[in-house]
This record gives structure tokens, sequence and C-alpha cells, in this order.
């Protein structure tokens, strides 16, 4: 008797959506901030301080797609992002709702110009943030390259209240103890949060605290302003945020850089919906 052998039909999980990515773990800190986690393509590498385009597929079967920040370390084997969750926003109206075992999108094609090679060597490492502006350096935070390359690192974060700092907060405490990272930080970053709607130990505007000099007396550092021979920025916030920053650092004689330029500081808008 003819015997046929049999086949065996291998079943895949098939993704239903295109470049769909598993959410992990998601945390909410206030009705307008959140973060979550998501698997990683085994493909994607990226460079600190990178976004790619992540969303939803949308009502009408067209993804709906938005730039994030990437605010986990290349090192880790999952992502993660920080959003601001927008009532009314196309996409995270949607997203703020994603939950454990939910799918997103993520088109794994990093860039961006918030990466330590778009500055040329320097002493002191200037992190400008505002709201979820933070999302980049909290990947370059966790980066051992970062604490290699500066001899002081300085993270300078303005929110409105202060429920709105916690993810930094948490997360620049919980970094000394970190058993990858926490050797390469020693005692060479410096935390710099500030409320502008609510009392806190430090308040004000970035650039205000800046232009006072508040923040260098403060932190004993001994300067007046930033130096374009040692200081080097990154600015990541709001459209008026980066515009105000990059008048005072330009009047300190520092220049933008670029990934094929590098120069004194670099800038790039935060994620807003
Ligand atoms: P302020 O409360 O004085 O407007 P938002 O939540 O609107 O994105 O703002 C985040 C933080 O950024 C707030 O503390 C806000 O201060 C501050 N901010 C907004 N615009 C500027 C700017 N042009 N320069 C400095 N800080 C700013």
């Amino acid at each position: 008797m003819d015997v046929k052998p049999v086949t065996e039909i291998k079943t895949k999980p098939v993704p239903t959506l295109p470049d769909a990515q598993t959410v992990t773990e998601v945390e909410h800190y206030t009705d307008r901030l959140f973060r979550f986690r998501c698997s990683r393509p085994q493909s994607l590498r990226f460079r600190s301080g990178e976004f790619v385009m992540i969303g939803l597929m949308g009502d009408n079967g067209k993804p709906l797609l938005r730039a994030y920040s990437i605010a986990s370390p290349s090192w880790d084997e999952e992502l993660e992002f920080y959003s601001i969750k927008v009532p009314d926003g196309p996409l995270t109206s949607k997203l703020q709702h994603i939950k454990a075992g939910d799918e997103i999108i993520l088109r794994p094609k990093p860039v961006g110009t918030l990466v330590l090679d778009a500055l040329l060597p320097g002493k002191r490492l200037w992190f400008f943030a505002t709201g979820t502006g933070i999302a980049p350096f909290a990947s370059l935070m966790r980066d051992p390259d970062t604490f290699e390359r500066y001899e002081e690192v300085i993270m300078m974060h303005t929110c409105r209240d202060v429920a709105e700092l916690e993810y930094g907060r948490h997360l620049v405490e919980s970094l000394p103890d970190d058993p990858l990272i926490g050797e390469f930080i020693g005692d060479k970053l410096k935390y710099y949060p500030t409320t502008t709607r609510e009392a806190f130990p430090r308040q004000g505007r970035i650039t205000d605290n800046l232009a006072s000099g508040k923040v260098f007396a403060d932190l004993g550092l001994g300067i007046d302003k930033l130096d374009p021979a040692t200081d080097r920025g990154m600015i990541c916030g709001s459209l008026a945020f980066n515009l105000d920053m990059k008048e005072i650092l330009e009047g300190w004689g520092l220049n933008e850089g670029a990934n094929s330029e590098p120069a004194e500081y670099v800038v790039e808008k935060a994620f807003v919906d």
C-alpha cells in the first residue's frame, strides 16, 4: 500500500499589522503622560537619541504614525517610549489606551540628530528638555558611551508640575544602582529638574535659569555661561523652547551640529500630537 508522507504544516503566528510589535508594559504617570515598552525587531539597530515612526492602524485602514524618540538604551532587548496624551490627538487619543499584549506598528528606520556623533568632542555635556523631550535623553543617559566621552553630564528638565517630572526622576535615581550602566556614571551625572507651575525646591524655565546663571551657581560649577571650547548641548522640547535655547547657546558662541558636520550643540523637536 502506498503511504504518502505526512507533510507537517507549521503554523507561525502571523502579525495582524505590518511591522507589528507587541506591547509588554504600560505605566501612566499623569492624565497627560505615560510610558510603554514593546518588543524590539531583531534587526533594529539604533544610536541613542534617535527616533522611529510608531503608531496604530487608523480607522480608515491606513497606518497612523508619528515620530517617537526611543527612550531605551541600545543594549536593551525591548524598546521604551514616553508619550504625551492629547485628548483630540489623532494618534495619542488612541495610543493612551494600549495595554500589554496589544500590537503597535513600528517602522524600524531610526534617524535623528540628537546623537553623540553630531557633537565635537568636549568635556561637559548638557541635556536640555521640557516635557516629553526627556525621552531621547532617557536613552543617552543609559548609554555607557555618553559617560566615556564626557567628564560631566548635566540633565536639565522642566515641566509644569511635580508629577510630570516623575518619569525622569525615577530613571535618574535608578541609574547609579543599575548593574550595566551604574559603574560608568559614577558621580558624572548631575540632575537639575524644575517646575514652572507648582511649588518645588527648584523652579523656573531652563532658559531663565541659564540666563540668570542660577543653575551654574546651584550646581557649584564656577562658570557663568557655556563655553564653546568645552561645553556641548543637546536640546529637545517644544518649538518655542528649542528656538529660545538656540538663541542662548548661539549667543555664547556654540554652533549647531549635524550628523554630517558635528559642532557644539544639536536640537530636535519633541513629539507633539
Ligand atoms: P511654562 O509653564 O512657563 O509655560 P508644556 O507642558 O506646555 O509642553 O511645557 C513644558 C515646560 O516647558 C513648562 O514648564 C513650560 O513652562 C516650559 N516652556 C514652554 N515654553 C518654553 C520656552 N519657550 N522656553 C522655556 N521653557 C518653556
